[in-house]
């Protein structure tokens, strides 16, 4: 890390301290979001690479020329106060603003190298690619089973008809192998092995959001995201969800949203700041943005003095 890159440090008594910074009502110092805060450099391939992404609804500029640079097969969890523009910007990774109708984007976001806002991008295809867990468990009304294999029927993803017949597979084979992988890559399937008919709504919050990721798994996906996925879970369903997001940044690329800063911390290999305004802040390996924040404001906000 350079001397420029330092935080100014200022105590009372240094006669070499640095000029205070203009501070806002709300105790915020007036500084400049600066390139090198958001500059995370990384070994290996960007699997998502967003550049000048801004968003508008209707008049309001939720996000500000945000870029970065999301690294495969890990876990980059994404932090700032509510209305910071979190979600607005992990739903611009699979275009799910598009269903926004006051929503304009303007920016690149490229998955592997491809530009996703281009015309002719099939958004079924993307949304395949680019999965999506939400706060709250959502499973359809229907059966455990039901819940992983409907994606990949739909897609014609499981081999139906003569062509499976003939190659000696029934339907029934391949669609129950993919629901055992589904649960079991979920950590889930010791607990429902012996149900799996049964409706899942009938399962526990913290099963159902299991279960949601195993649906999310079964049309596989390249990267999942996942906004505050434990946010409605105990601490025990929590956990189970931050050990399986660890096992899972082994194949896949996970983007988390979390207000929980022990649990951005404890999961992620790299943390984005964003603040008030739809700022991306700083960026940087998890460890440094938790331990030698850059910014002023994201030491406030980290050490609970604001947001
Ligand atoms: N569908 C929408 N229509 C209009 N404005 C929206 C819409 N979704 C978000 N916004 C606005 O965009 C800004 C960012 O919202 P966003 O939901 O992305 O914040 P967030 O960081 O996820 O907040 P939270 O932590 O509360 O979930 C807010 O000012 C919000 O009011
Ligand atoms: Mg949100």
């Amino acid at each position: 890390m350079s001397e420029t890159n330092q935080k100014p440090k200022t105590t009372e008594n240094d006669p070499t301290k640095t000029v205070q910074q203009p501070q806002t009502v709300s105790g915020e110092s007036d500084e400049r979001v600066r390139e090198e805060w958001r500059n995370y450099e990384f070994d290996g391939d960007a699997k998502l690479a967003v550049e000048d992404l801004d968003v508008y609804y209707g008049d309001d500029h939720a996000l500000k020329n945000v870029s970065m640079d999301i690294p495969e097969n890990s876990v980059t969890a994404l932090i700032g106060p509510s209305g910071c523009g979190k979600s607005t910007f992990l739903r611009c990774l699979n275009r799910m603003n598009d269903r926004v109708k006051t929503a304009r984007i303007d920016g690149s976001v490229a998955l592997d190298g491809e530009e996703i806002y281009q015309d002719g991008v099939n958004l079924v295809e993307l949304r395949k690619r680019v999965g999506m867990v939400f706060q709250s468990p959502n499973p359809f009304p229907k059966s455990i089973r039901e819940n992983i294999a409907y994606g990949p029927s739909k897609h014609g993803d499981i081999e139906t008809g003569l062509l499976a017949r003939l190659l000696g597979r029934s339907n029934e084979d391949e669609r129950d192998e993919l629901v055992e992988t589904c649960l079991r890559d979920a950590a889930l399937w010791d607990e429902v092995r012996d149900r799996l008919d049964d409706n899942a709504l009938g399962l526990s919050g913290g099963q159902q959001q299991r279960l949601c990721i195993a649906r999310c798994l079964s049309v596989d996906p390249d990267v999942i995201l996942m906004d505050e996925p434990a946010s409605a879970l105990d601490p025990i369903a929590t956990s189970k969800i931050e050990d399986l997001i660890d096992d899972l940044s082994q194949d896949y690329t996970v983007v988390i949203v979390t207000h929980n800063m022990q649990q951005a911390a404890r999961i992620s290999d790299q943390t984005a700041v964003f603040l008030t305004g739809g700022e991306l802040v700083e960026y940087g390996a998890t460890d440094q943005v938790f331990e030698e924040p850059q910014s002023q404001r994201v030491e406030d906000y980290i050490s609970g003095k604001f947001g």
